[in-house]
């Protein structure tokens, strides 16, 4: 009887605390965090200057005793007491904004596949600490695929392709459970770092990972040539002073093509452990994208040209996650079968 008051009172919330952004669904609210996985700490006071899209902001431009952090690596937690602080912070803001009775919510929160036991213990503590009362745990392909709807209830074989900025996750998912599965610890984050790469090699110019970002997002692609360029800005690294330098879309295309092919191959190698009948069905249903870096233009027609299955890009990518979080919170009951067992016990 007190369960379910506290069930019908208390806010419960999703979380996908990913590398590059977290998000938060409250349950009857929808979205209502959607920022960068960010923290600008100030080291001589150790106190938190700001969090997400406002730190973000800082990145690359901070004095000396602002550090700016990205606690969260490959969608494992790599720095504690920040994710700590920030979850908090979040926290904090979701229950200002939101009239409970109850302040403590359970959380459902999405996790990497292939996590080992103390990473995924250390999302549990780290949930827990920063004011959860419960914490259940979902692979986060599979949560993007319950996000997008598809019908992983039913013995039919769903293959999903996760891609966010530091994780590419393939899985098939057939009757709420996985079948086969590749998890490679690299995504949108890489392709800025290939992108610097190939710039500094090319150019002799040293760009910052903002500028990286907005070109691979105003020009990037993996297929097709629009032969569009882009004015950019970085250091020249033999007088070390600003330089202009124009990029075009091949070279961006040369630069990021050798990550596209790793993930190319995941996506081949989740294929070929997937038994035939599924595989039927996969190729009958097409391949789905979700996350950010689904975006990237022309990576469905690539990715169906090297597998010769269909590809689809989902609608709203990068929040498939986050609302198959709360699709789960919303259908409690009947989807709870796809949590994963904690590491807590
Ligand atoms: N239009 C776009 N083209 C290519 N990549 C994009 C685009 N928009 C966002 N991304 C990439 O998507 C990644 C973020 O995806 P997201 O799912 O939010 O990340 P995560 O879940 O890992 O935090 C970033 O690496 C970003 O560069
Ligand atoms: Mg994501």
């Amino acid at each position: 009887m007190l369960k379910k008051f506290f069930g019908l009172f208390s806010k419960d919330i999703g979380i996908d605390l990913g590398t590059t952004n977290v998000r938060v669904y409250v349950r009857g609210r929808g979205l209502v965090i959607n920022e960068a996985s960010v923290v600008a700490v100030n080291l001589r006071n150790d106190q938190i200057v700001a969090i997400g899209n406002n730190a973000l902001k800082m990145m690359g431009k901070s004095p000396n005793h602002i550090l700016i952090i990205k606690p969260l690596n490959h969608g494992v937690i790599s720095d504690f007491e920040v994710t700590e602080k920030m979850l908090k912070l979040i926290f904090e803001k979701v229950h200002r904004d939101t009239f409970t009775l109850v302040p403590r919510p359970r959380v459902v929160a999405a996790i990497p596949l292939d996590v080992t036991e103390v990473e995924k213990k250390s999302l549990e503590d780290v949930i827990l600490q920063a004011g959860a009362r419960e914490v259940f745990l979902v692979e986060r392909p599979v949560a993007a695929a319950i996000g997008v709807r598809l019908p992983i209830q039913e013995s039919i074989g769903n293959l999903i392709v996760e891609l966010g900025g530091g994780l590419s996750e393939a899985a098939v998912i057939s009757l709420n459970g996985i079948v086969s599965k590749k998890s490679l610890k690299m995504g949108g984050e890489l392709l800025n770092k290939n992108i610097i790469g190939y710039v500094r090699e090319k150019f002799g110019v040293l760009l910052g990972d903002q500028t990286a970002e907005e070109i691979k997002i105003k020009i990037g692609s993996a297929f097709n040539n629009k032969n569009q360029e882009i004015k950019v800005k970085g250091r020249d690294l033999v007088k070390g002073l600003p330089k202009e330098i124009l990029v075009n879309e091949e070279q961006v295309r040369e630069a990021i093509m050798p990550s596209l092919k790793t993930i190319i191959e995941g996506i081949h190698e989740t294929i070929e452990a997937t038994p035939p009948e599924l595989v039927s069905d996969i190729y009958e249903r097409g391949i789905i994208l979700s996350g950010g870096g689904a975006q990237l233009r022309g990576l469905d027609k690539i990715i169906q040209k090297k597998i010769n299955i269909p590809v689809i890009v989902t609608d709203d990518p990068s929040t498939a996650i986050i609302r198959g979080t709360g699709l789960i919170l919303e259908d409690f009951e009947n989807l709870k079968q796809v949590f994963i067992p904690s590491a807590r016990d």
